[in-house]
């Protein structure tokens, strides 16, 4: 039976993901928080795929250490994985010096240090065996500058630029490992937006906004190809090509008002 890690696998996009992994007959391994959230999800998603196996670990993976602990009880535990998705990942939305200095250090030790390290780690041993994916989530906001999210749009271009330099790293190696970036737009059915404080902003009710279950069919679809990148939706893939050929300037006033809070609720 293959195995598969999910970092907060057990909301939003990392549990559409875990629907389809489970429907693959996977055995499911979630870090994430909050061990009654994985309780929950897991009752959940046994609704639907009743002889699916769940195992999970309560863990801050904005801890430095945490990585190396999710490691080893991966190892003591299960031996390897198949496949690793780092989905876990927060944003933190306002001007910088309005956003909390603490808040956006975490955020950085989570959707920056974490992923690098969980990657390194993984990675060496899928080599080894010359077998295993990596999916690396990423967003949108990597490939252009988003004001009033500035950091977490910093953190969001790491990803997919390590994600990105290592696939052709693997594809000098001749590997059969694999590694993926994933670029959603703007998802309006999870916990994203509340956590980044972002209730009111008009992306999400934007043309390029997309669902977790649309986002994780894309992903595993492109995962399982081995694909570079994935950008999830089609209205949104078209928006991305037009953006190469858009005058900077053009893109940047989209985005801009893409970001702003909606009129109606400004007070
Ligand atoms: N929503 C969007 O618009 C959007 C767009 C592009 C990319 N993304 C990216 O997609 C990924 C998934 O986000 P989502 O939209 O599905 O949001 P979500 O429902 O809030 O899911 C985030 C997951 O990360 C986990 N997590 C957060 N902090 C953690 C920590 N310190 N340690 C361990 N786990 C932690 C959460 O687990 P707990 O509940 O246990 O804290 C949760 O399961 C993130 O990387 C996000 O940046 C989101």
């Amino acid at each position: 039976m293959k195995k598969v890690l999910i970092t907060g696998g057990s909301s939003g996009v990392g549990l559409a993901l875990s629907k389809l992994f489970a429907a693959d007959g996977y055995h499911i391994i979630w870090v994430a928080k909050f061990t009654e959230e994985m309780e929950a999800a897991a009752a959940l998603l046994r609704t639907t795929f009743p002889n699916v196996l769940i195992d999970f670990k309560e863990e801050d993976l904005s801890k430095i250490e945490s990585s190396k602990e999710v490691y080893k009880w991966i190892k003591d535990k299960f031996d390897f994985i198949d496949v690793l998705v780092n989905n876990a990942g927060f944003g933190t939305y306002g001007f910088i010096n309005e956003t909390e200095m603490e808040k956006e250090v975490t955020m950085i030790q989570l959707n920056v240090t974490t992923v690098y390290l969980l990657t390194k780690l993984f990675l060496k041993d899928m080599l080894e065996r010359d077998s295993g994916k990596i999916l690396n989530v990423s967003s949108g906001v990597s490939f252009n500058p988003v004001p009033k999210m500035a950091i977490y749009a910093a953190t969001k271009a790491f990803v997919r630029q390590m994600s990105e330099s290592i696939y052709y790293e693997l594809k000098q190696m001749r590997t059969k490992v694999t590694i993926t970036a994933l670029c959603p737009s703007a998802i309006k059915n999870t916990d994203f937006q509340k956590e980044a404080e972002m209730k009111n902003v008009t992306t999400f009710d934007g043309l390029f906004a997309t669902t977790a279950e649309e986002v994780a069919k894309d992903a595993y679809i492109g995962m399982n190809q081995g694909k570079r990148l994935v950008l999830t939706g089609v209205k949104y893939r078209i928006g991305a090509k037009l953006n190469k050929i858009t005058p900077a300037f053009i893109t940047q006033y989209a985005i801009e008002k893409e970001m702003k809070i909606k009129e109606q609720n400004k007070n």
